[in-house]
């Protein structure tokens, strides 16, 4: 088998092992149905415990990549997960006319969709993924009675085409919560009503992201943003994030690029860009003739400590495009959010979203407008911000009741933080591993909705933990159940060494 391990490699033996017989599945080295060996055989071969195999195996198994069948063996399975969501296609190949002179492919860039939900959730007791909404405090009541009213008026509102820039209520709704809230003053004319921050970084790619553009990204990134520049052809340029944020005086000296930021909770990080950074990032981008695209996901819940104005706030040379959503303060399943242009762009933006597909749906804008409007939104922010602040409680209470001291990342706001490992517990990846066998899920920096792009150091050492959608009573059963794997984890191990000694 072509599997070398490497004990000085950052990674466990056990994750470098389930890494490569992956690779080796996906390949298709090791085909549909094809036995695997017995794990005696493979840690005798490869001079490893036999339990890093078993381990190894078990996770295969959990994803889906192998079966195991009792008394028989171990087999590649029938059908592979996710295969399909890779799709590489080489951008040097060409095809040849029938003239025989070669052109380029239709599709000559990698195409990958970012994760969007775990796959084993359903088997999960407690599943920490990042960023959910409690679907129950969803305010159902009022959206029923809302949609009821607006399709009584609606007159030809569902028959025609509106603005393609969205609804002119919904759009000034936003500049009035924006300006007491992220500290941005801007008229209702440079909102763009989009389709979630995914189909604002689409109009902006369209719009100013033409084939090997520099993408300028934060090093771990979110998939969405990283995945979609990568699919446009950009040129990718990762920089790594420290305690203060993206470090901008690693900036690349070069024209036209796009700067992809978080900078009031960085994902997944969940530090907070400073105020020098911020700055630095502005004056680049004016000096460079970039743009800016800070994505302000879930800056409505900040817990502690003074609340951060946005980017956008500062942005006197208008070098910043704000991206909002509505994907965590109320639901992804509204799949709307907005763009705010600066002046010089509107025009152009208001174009490209015509051609992309003439605007957002009326009836949810015009709802949310209403909700906005008659103060039902501020109400709900408060009673879920409320709601989570007693959730991130909860989960830090549980961490420490079975860790000790734990130093947490990025906890004054979002709905998700980062555990920095003690030296003494297993790399994120294995621990992620060992809890997903326990039925709990909890993610390593680059296994959830994040990218880690190689600059940075130490991701290894953090575990994201979401909190948002789980009550307080399934984060301690989270916790409990994920501390008493590790403790069978160690004892286990602790066996093994026992019985190669
Ligand atoms: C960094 C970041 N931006 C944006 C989003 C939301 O995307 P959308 O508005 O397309 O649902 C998420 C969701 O996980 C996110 O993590």
């Amino acid at each position: 088998m072509l599997i070398r391990l490497s004990a000085g490699e950052g990674l466990s033996l056990q994750c470098q092992l389930f890494e490569q017989l992956r690779g080796l599945i996906l390949d298709g080295t090791l085909k549909c149905g094809e036995r695997l060996p017995a794990s005696r055989v493979l840690s005798e071969m490869l001079h490893i415990s036999r339990n890093t195999v078993t381990l190894a195996y078990a996770r295969l198994v959990d994803e889906g990549y192998v079966e195991m069948r009792e008394s028989v063996g171990t087999f590649v399975s029938a059908q592979i997960p996710d295969a399909s969501l890779l799709t590489k296609v080489n951008s040097r190949t060409s095809a040849r006319t029938a003239g025989g002179e070669e052109r380029p492919q239709l599709a000559p860039h990698t195409v990958r969709a970012q994760t969007l939900l775990n796959p084993h959730r359903r088997r999960l007791i407690a599943d920490f993924w990042v960023g959910r909404p409690d679907a129950r405090s969803f305010p159902t009541k009022m959206w029923i009675k809302l949609i009821h009213n607006r399709l009584l008026s609606a007159g030809a509102a569902l028959t025609e085409y509106k603005d393609p820039a969205g609804f002119g209520e919904l759009r000034q709704a936003i500049v009035d919560h924006l300006r007491p809230a992220r500290g941005i003053k801007a008229t209702a004319e440079q909102v763009i009503i989009v389709g979630g921050c995914q189909d604002g970084l689409n109009l902006v790619g369209r719009m100013l992201m033409p084939p090997t553009t520099t993408a300028v990204l934060e090093d771990p990134c979110y998939q969405g943003a990283a995945f979609l520049f990568e699919s446009l052809g950009a040129r990718i340029h990762p920089i790594a994030v420290d305690a203060k944020g993206m470090i901008t005086a690693r900036l690349p000296d070069q024209r036209r690029c796009i700067a992809y930021v978080t900078p009031s909770h960085q994902y997944p990080l969940g530090v907070t860009l400073s105020l020098d950074r911020r700055l630095e990032l502005i004056r680049w981008a004016a000096a460079t003739d970039s743009y800016i695209l800070e994505d302000d996901y879930d800056s409505d819940f900040r817990f502690n400590g003074p609340p951060i104005a946005a980017l956008k706030g500062l942005d006197g040379l208008d070098r910043v495009i704000y991206l909002g959503t509505f994907s965590k303060c109320l639901g992804a399943g509204l799949r709307l959010g907005h763009a705010l242009l600066p002046r010089g762009l509107v025009e152009l933006a208001r174009a490209t979203k015509t051609l992309m597909n003439n605007g957002q749906p009326w009836l949810e804008q015009a709802v949310l407008a209403d909700f906005m409007r008659s103060g039902a939104y501020q109400r709900h922010l408060r009673k879920i911000r409320q709601l989570y602040l007693s959730r991130r409680n909860a989960l830090i209470k549980a961490l420490e009741r079975h860790f000790g001291a734990v130093e947490i990342l990025g906890g004054e706001a979002g709905m998700h933080v980062v555990w920095r490992l003690p030296d003494h517990l297993p790399c994120a990846t294995e621990l992620e591993a060992i809890a997903l066998a326990a039925g709990v899920g909890v993610y390593a920096v680059g296994s959830g909705g994040a990218v880690v792009l190689g600059t940075g150091s130490n991701n290894d050492r953090h575990l994201v933990l979401g909190f948002s959608s789980l009550t307080e009573r399934e984060i301690e059963a989270g916790i409990t159940r994920l501390a008493a794997a590790l403790r069978g984890e160690a004892r286990s191990l602790a066996v093994a060494a026992e019985a190669v000694g």
